[in-house]
């Protein structure tokens, strides 16, 4: 039978808010995320590391699967670099929307206006390649992640709130497949990459899809009982 162990404990953080701020600070909470959007022209505005640095430690900071923190997370910076990325990633594009994607899908990303051009990985100052880790090695020891794709989401969710909060704008980009990034991002087997985030400002030109900004109302995503 299985036996509970003790756990060391300690005092918890918490902060102990009334009602009423609990509510003036969801509906601030809200009414900033509701304007993060996804971008797809950057300027080449230099950004400060450290908030990069933050966004990241946000998100290791989230919730695992028995806190094994199934992640790994690559900072680029370097020109040549994402030069590298952007090649591979418009190969795989090109060939999704010109050979592999079905209609359906197409017709689904058509008011996006997307195509192949994927300009922004090299305008951007940063890029960040989130893998997920099906398993962890220490000490030449395979230790097994558990929920790696609920972890590694919620992770990249907090990130990317991080960084709307801090003032930059981003873009989830999924070229498929992109196994190109182990290889340039020098990342081992066990990694996989989970989505690339392109990170930076907007140009001052950039303009975003009407149709992103719908989003399905209250009732419509929730039940209550
Ligand atoms: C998992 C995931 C993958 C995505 N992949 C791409 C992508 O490869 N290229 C792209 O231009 N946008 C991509 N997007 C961005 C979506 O198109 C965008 O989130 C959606 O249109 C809603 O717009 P918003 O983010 O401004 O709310 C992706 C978003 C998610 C969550």
């Amino acid at each position: 039978m299985h036996k509970v162990q003790k756990y060391i404990a300690e005092d918890l953080k918490f902060s102990n808010q009334t009602i009423k701020e609990m509510r003036i600070n969801s509906k601030k909470f809200y009414n900033n995320i509701k304007d993060r959007r996804s971008i797809r022209e950057f300027s080449k505005d230099k950004i400060d590391i450290n908030v990069i640095k933050n966004a990241i430690l946000s998100a290791g900071s989230a919730p695992s699967g028995a806190n094994l923190q199934p992640w790994h997370f690559v900072i680029v910076k370097n020109k040549s670099i994402k030069k590298k990325i952007r090649i591979e990633a418009e190969k795989e594009e090109e060939n999704f929307y010109n050979h592999k994607a079905p209609q359906e899908w197409l017709e689904a990303l058509s008011p996006l206006g997307t195509d192949e051009n994927k300009k922004f990985i090299e305008n951007a100052p940063y890029l960040i390649a989130i893998f997920e880790k099906k398993y962890s090695i220490s000490k030449n020891k395979k230790i097994k992640n558990y929920y790696v794709k609920e972890s590694v989401g919620i992770a990249t969710g907090i990130l990317i709130t991080c960084l709307h909060f801090s003032g930059l704008a981003m873009l989830t980009h999924t070229p498929s497949p992109m196994t190109f990034l182990n290889k340039i991002l020098k990342r081992p087997n066990n990694e996989k990459p989970f989505v690339l985030l392109i990170v930076g400002r907007p140009d001052t030109k950039a303009k975003v899809p009407k149709f992103a900004k719908q989003k399905k109302k209250f009732d419509e995503i929730t039940s209550i009982f």
